[in-house]
């Protein structure tokens, strides 16, 4: 019988396999880190590790220098808490990557998660120097105000890429959302300000409102199957034009889905959703699964099957436009 390779080329490492860890709360713990590494995964990504936690400790240390100068300041009292972060700053992120290094040994990727043009961004250097194999930074921004252009904030995204770049040599990954007007164009200038690869696509957990406090609050909804279909049409889009590593995640939850984001061209697919509703050992039940598909359909390997059905690949490359949009909405018929 054949047995497939399915090893996999990532930000110039070589995975044992495409299926990946995401950034989350599995990949935060040791325990849960090595139950995934045992169950099959070929890399993990750590939680981010958040400017606005950065910042926060280094507000905190200036507090604390301002209250020795000044210890009966009063506006000092009214500095804002922030209890949240209170528990969790940024040596206790790199303390938990060095430890992550040595309980696994498959590659830890470090996350960072930011959007200004802060002192935050030295942190990219710190999780290089406490072991990570790759870096994947997480940009995120909300424009609220109107006098903020498109171009500007993308002009922002590439800037920060660049200037992480020059400060690590380990692969940088960059993630994103998948809401930008020219896709390519975006995804192409950050390749040239030196992402080594792409992670596609952030999901942003939106706000709810509850009508009982009337008050906003984050309602956190984990992701269903179906989202795995804006990851295969941008990275069919994307794979041959860019020269890049494409790594799929959203809604990434079944062994037919990770064949799909393959085919349209996903080095690796990430998955955190799944494994937080199942549990870690399930990552060893869809890698099964994935090896029984491609010993079925006489597929050798993962990287005769990575891009074998992208836009360009593809015999009919209207298919990932406008056409079978218009086709959908004219013969859907109604369900009652
Ligand atoms: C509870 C939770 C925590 C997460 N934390 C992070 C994080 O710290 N950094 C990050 O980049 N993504 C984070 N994510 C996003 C996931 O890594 C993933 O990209 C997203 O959930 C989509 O994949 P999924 O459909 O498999 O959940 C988190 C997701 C969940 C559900």
């Amino acid at each position: 019988m054949m047995i497939p390779d399915l090893s996999t080329q990532y930000l110039g490492m070589k995975l044992k396999n495409p299926l990946v860890a995401s950034a989350g709360p599995l990949t935060g713990e040791l325990d849960s880190l090595r139950q995934l590494e045992d169950a099959g995964a070929s890399a993990a990504v750590l939680p981010s590790l958040f400017e606005e936690q950065i910042e926060h400790d280094e507000i905190e240390i200036h507090k604390f220098f301002e209250f020795q100068a000044f210890p009966n300041a009063e506006s000092l009292n009214n500095f804002p808490e922030m209890p949240d972060f209170d528990s969790y700053g940024p040596d206790d992120y790199l303390e938990k990557l060095r430890s992550a290094k040595e309980a696994v040994s498959i590659p830890v990727i470090g996350s960072l998660n930011g959007w200004s043009d802060g002192g935050w961004i030295r942190y990219a250097e710190e999780i290089e120097e406490a072991g990570a194999d790759a870096l994947e930074l997480n940009v995120y921004f909300v424009p609220t105000d109107p006098t903020i252009t498109a171009a500007g904030v993308e002009k922002q995204y590439v800037d920060l890429v660049a200037a992480v770049r020059q400060s690590i040599s380990i692969p940088l990954a960059v993630k994103i959302g998948p809401n930008f007007s020219s896709l390519p164009n975006f995804a192409q200038r950050l390749a040239d300000a030196g992402a080594d690869g792409l992670v596609l696509f952030n999901r942003y957990l939106e706000s709810d409102i509850d009508l009982e406090t009337l008050e906003y609050h984050p309602d956190l909804v984990l992701s269903n199957r179906h989202e795995a279909r804006t990851p295969i049409r941008w990275i069919g889009i994307l794979r041959d034009q860019l020269d890049i590593s494409l790594a799929a995640t959203s809604g990434v939850q079944r062994a037919d889905g990770i064949i799909k984001l393959l085919l349209a061209g996903a080095d690796i697919t990430m998955m955190a959703s799944i494994l937080l509703m199942k549990g870690p050992e399930f990552l060893g039940t869809l890698l099964e699964e994935v090896n029984q598909w491609l010993i079925e359909y006489e597929c050798a390997s993962v990287e005769q099957l990575k891009g074998s059905m992208s836009q360009g690949n593809y015999p009919n490359p209207s298919a990932l436009k406008r056409a079978n949009y218009m086709r959908a909405l004219k013969n859907y018929t109604p369900q009652y």
